[in-house]
């Protein structure tokens, strides 16, 4: 097994995504610290590993403050003596249109995810760098993230600002061989089970049944399951050489997404200004970029409701 002898921390990792994520690292081989708030779904995701012959072991505490940091990443060292892997996956939305966003909603879903991933990553880079021998950091992404969406400040903030970190991070831990990539999933979950949109993928996966190839295909919309080979990849000493790299998985469907660059550029000699722009703007920049994903409409048999 490409895992074994290797130990993992994946943050939220009681149900949904995470849960797919701890269960292939520890079929891999790997040793797992399973983290989440809800302590039953915690107990529930040792117990499928570890009734595998898999090892886990379970934090139950929220990602966000550092001393989960610290409990993570002490329980990876005092249970299985060292610390391979991260996986920065625990999230919660709190969606709704920006006028209508409280404090609360911005601060909590920054606080779980970006501030999460931060305190977290930040105390496994400094014991991966004391111990020495390298490691692998995969932080989960969204296309929100990447794209905006409606009704999500908080979450686009905080995922885009995750990718921000990546980027970074992939720089200040390459010469320690720490590799640093994000995932960018799409998945059947909790989260996204609401979704009205992707309801014939919902019921179809609770039927245990496989989705139609339209959201399989055109979507990349699956199971957990077909995200979680990806980040046991990135995990493995095959991936050494990926690294800053945001990787979108769903579905059938793999892709690497861009970093920002830009899409034109134009000179000016003596500056922009502002009677410039306004006579040259429009042909200096040429099309303008689009905001948001953009799904095609339904087939009449994919529709519910
Ligand atoms: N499902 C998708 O299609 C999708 C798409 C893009 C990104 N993501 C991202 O993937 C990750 C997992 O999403 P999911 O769909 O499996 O969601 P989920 O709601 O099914 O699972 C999230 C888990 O995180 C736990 N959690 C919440 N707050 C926590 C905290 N402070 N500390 C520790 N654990 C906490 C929850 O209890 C839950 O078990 C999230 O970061 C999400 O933003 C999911």
């Amino acid at each position: 097994m490409t895992l074994t002898g290797k130990v993992a921390i994946v943050t939220g990792s009681g149900r949904g995504l995470g849960l797919a994520y701890a269960q292939e690292l520890a079929r891999q081989g790997a040793s797992v610290v399973i983290n989440d708030v809800d302590e039953s779904t915690a107990a529930t995701a040792v117990d499928s590993i570890v009734s595998a012959g898999g090892h886990a072991t379970a934090v139950v505490a929220p990602v966000g403050p550092t001393e989960t940091a610290k409990a993570l990443v002490d329980a990876a060292f005092d249970t299985y003596g060292r610390l391979d892997i991260v996986v920065t996956n625990a999230g919660v939305l709190r969606d709704t249109v920006l006028w209508k966003m409280s404090d609360d909603d911005f601060d909590t879903v920054i606080g779980v995810h970006l501030r999460g991933t931060f305190t977290v990553v930040r105390e496994a880079a400094t014991r991966l760098r004391e111990q020495g021998e390298g490691g692998r950091i995969i932080a989960i992404g969204s296309p929100t993230g990447q794209r905006g969406n409606f009704g999500q400040t908080n979450y686009a903030a905080a995922k885009a600002g995750i990718v921000g970190m990546v980027r970074t991070w992939a720089m200040e831990l390459k010469k320690a061989g720490i590799t640093v990539n994000a995932v960018i999933p799409v998945a059947a979950t909790a989260m996204t089970a609401t979704v009205p949109y992707f309801a014939a993928a919902v019921e179809a996966d609770e039927k245990g049944e496989p989705m139609p190839a339209f959201f399989r295909h055109d979507l990349g919309f699956g199971t957990s399951a077909d995200v979680a080979g990806l980040v046991a990849y990135l995990a493995s000493d095959a991936a050494a050489g990926v690294t800053g790299q945001a990787v979108g998985i769903g579905g059938d469907r793999l892709q690497l997404w861009s970093h920002p660059e830009p899409v034109a550029t134009a000179y000016r000699e003596g500056g922009w200004t502002y009677e410039a722009l306004t006579e040259s703007f429009a042909d200096a920049v040429g099309e303008l970029q689009t905001v948001g994903e953009s799904f095609p409409p339904l087939p009449e048999a994919l529709q519910r409701g």
